[in-house]
């Protein structure tokens, strides 16, 4: 059974095999042909032309005019490290997850920071949502859990993503500005999906500029599923906790630092794990009962939405410790694929029409980015378990699949599906009961915009609320269109009406006349929004 020697080591061991050292050894062609001069190209007489006979500069060349691949459409800027995952205690009550069995286990992970706005070339410490996604290679395959470090996201619906980024991106006439949400398109985006306000609060907070990628928390924003080897589901949330606290800069340190180097944060992770200090997190989880679902005077599918830990604590329930710096960034943190619907049994979706849009997007995009379909066969991308199915060929295919059988049901071999037994299990989609009318409409649970940025507003100490202004009259202050400056004030004084004075005059528009949005809050975790503690800044 080759599951069972996996160990905290058995991705190592796996990428050895792939591994090429620079030490010495005697220059070849790819053919394997022992090159005598690489430094003079083929030609007819000293001075003459290079000729077409030249195959080592053609290889040569041609190797080098293909290097480049589609940078990521979002988070192109990331940087990675690889470690483990051991578990606190058993999660079994809540899970059948294997790694999430016995207390103590280790399984190995791999783990990319990212900005998300920027290009591959941008600085590290622009303003912007931070992505932190986690591959752990289990013997059940791979989870991949990707998120950021903000637990509310700034839209509800997929279909709303390629709006939501190409009013983030540069703008298109000039491509300007880089890395930055401090302008029109952006802003304009911002004033007419009012959804987003519970995000940009967090966007202009310090949450958004973080000291280190080693002091930042993440989430996984949705509300995933565990399932147990009953069947019995609970929502459930993901968290990271860095041991180390969430510090963040200041926005003047942010901008002389990125000024002066800006692989800042990068090098901050590299050079941590170099020195043997290891960034560690601990995993945390908040589990709400299905019969629980409809508490909350939020909808708990929304992703807008964050479950205030005083109502649903956050149970800390492993470690993460990053422990080995990348051999390669190309091979690795390039390309390494991540794909929220990467799950192993016992961990499963819900409705959330964010989740469900993005379990598309990931293949569709990596399909292109990556080259086709073989891309889970990149060392970085393999599990760890074995790999067995019908699949066949595509470019690039390095799989030799023996024998003659490549269709299911068949009698001449034995590659079935496995039976969802604790002793095979092969993944079963959880069976949530669906009911309803096919339509492109909104549920009304998910109306309310206000009151969790209000309840975000209301939680931060006063030098953390001028901050929050300052980033504001910055960023705001720099939209040319005054229309969409004072469309924005207006749109946030549903958040707080002093603050939204402050940024009008600030910005230089009319103060807005709008009365701060009634909460419409019943729970006791808005209607004590003062009293209410978020996560920690
Ligand atoms: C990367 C789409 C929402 C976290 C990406 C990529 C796409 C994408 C196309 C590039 C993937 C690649 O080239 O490998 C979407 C869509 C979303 C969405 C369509 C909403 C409908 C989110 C949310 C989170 C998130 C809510 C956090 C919970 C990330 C991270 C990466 C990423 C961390 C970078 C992964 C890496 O380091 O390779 N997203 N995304 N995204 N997304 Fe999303």
């Amino acid at each position: 059974n080759q599951n069972k020697d996996l160990n905290e080591n058995v991705k190592d061991q796996q990428l050895d095999a792939f591994r090429v050292n620079n030490d010495g050894t005697k220059m070849t062609t790819n053919q394997g042909l022992k090159v005598s001069n690489d430094e003079d190209s083929l030609k007819a007489g000293v001075r003459g032309p290079t000729i077409m006979e030249d195959f080592h500069f053609r290889e040569k060349m041609t190797h080098f005019d293909h290097e480049r691949i589609p940078e990521r459409v979002v988070h192109a800027r990331g940087f990675a490290a690889h470690g483990e995952f051991e578990l606190y205690e058993s999660m079994k009550e809540y899970t059948r997850a294997k790694f999430l069995q016995e207390p103590g286990k280790k399984i190995p992970v791999f783990v990319r920071f990212s900005t998300v706005v920027g290009s591959l070339g941008s600085m590290d410490t622009a303003r912007d949502v931070r992505g932190f996604a986690t591959k752990f290679y289990t013997e059940e395959g791979n989870y991949d859990l990707v998120g950021n470090n903000i637990p509310v996201f700034f839209i509800q619906d997929a279909i709303k993503f390629p709006d939501l980024i190409h009013a983030v991106k540069p703008e298109p006439h000039n491509d300007m500005p880089q890395a930055a949400s401090a302008h029109d398109t952006f802003w304009d985006f911002v004033a007419n999906n009012r959804e987003i306000a519970h995000m940009i609060m967090w966007v202009m907070s310090d949450r958004a500029i973080p000291r280190s990628f080693r002091m930042m928390e993440g989430f996984g924003v949705h509300t995933f599923r565990f399932v147990n080897d009953k069947g019995r589901s609970r929502f459930v949330k993901f968290h990271w906790k860095p041991v180390l606290g969430v510090h963040s800069l200041v926005w003047d340190e942010a901008q002389i630092i990125g000024g002066k180097d800006s692989d800042f944060q990068r090098r901050d992770l590299w050079e941590s794990i170099e020195i043997g200090d290891y960034p560690e997190y601990e995993l945390g989880v908040q589990m709400i009962e299905p019969e629980e679902e409809f508490r909350f005077d939020f909808d708990i599918l929304d992703a807008t939405k964050l479950w205030p830990e005083e109502l649903v604590p956050v149970k800390r329930i492993g470690k993460m410790t990053l422990n080995r710096n990348v051999d390669n960034v190309f091979a690795e943190t390039e390309q390494v694929a991540f794909h929220p619907g990467n799950v192993v049994p016992g961990i499963d979706f819900t409705n959330d029409p964010l989740l469900q849009g993005r379990l598309f997007s990931y293949i569709d995009t990596q399909l292109l980015r990556l080259g086709g379909p073989n891309f889970a066969e990149i060392p970085i991308n393999r599990p760890v378990c074995p790999i067995h199915n019908n699949q066949r060929n595509g470019f690039s295919r390095q799989t030799i699949n023996m024998g003659k059988v490549s269709y299911h049901k068949n009698s001449l071999a034995g590659n079935t599906p496995s039976t969802s037994t604790a002793k095979e299990g092969g993944f079963v989609h959880y069976e949530q009961k669906v009911e309803g009318r096919i339509t492109r409409a909104r549920s009304k649970s998910f109306d309310d915009h206000f009151s969790q940025a209000r309840l975000f507003w209301n939680s931060m100490s006063p030098p953390e609320k001028q901050h929050i202004i300052d980033a504001f009259s910055f960023e705001v202050g720099k939209v040319k269109s005054k229309s969409v400056r004072q469309q924005v004030v207006d749109m946030f004084v549903h958040v707080d009406k002093a603050m939204a004075i402050t940024i009008a005059d600030n910005v230089g528009v009319n103060r807005p006349t709008g009365e701060q949005s009634k909460v419409t809050a019943s729970s006791p975790a808005l209607s004590q929004a003062n009293t209410v503690k978020l996560p920690q800044t």
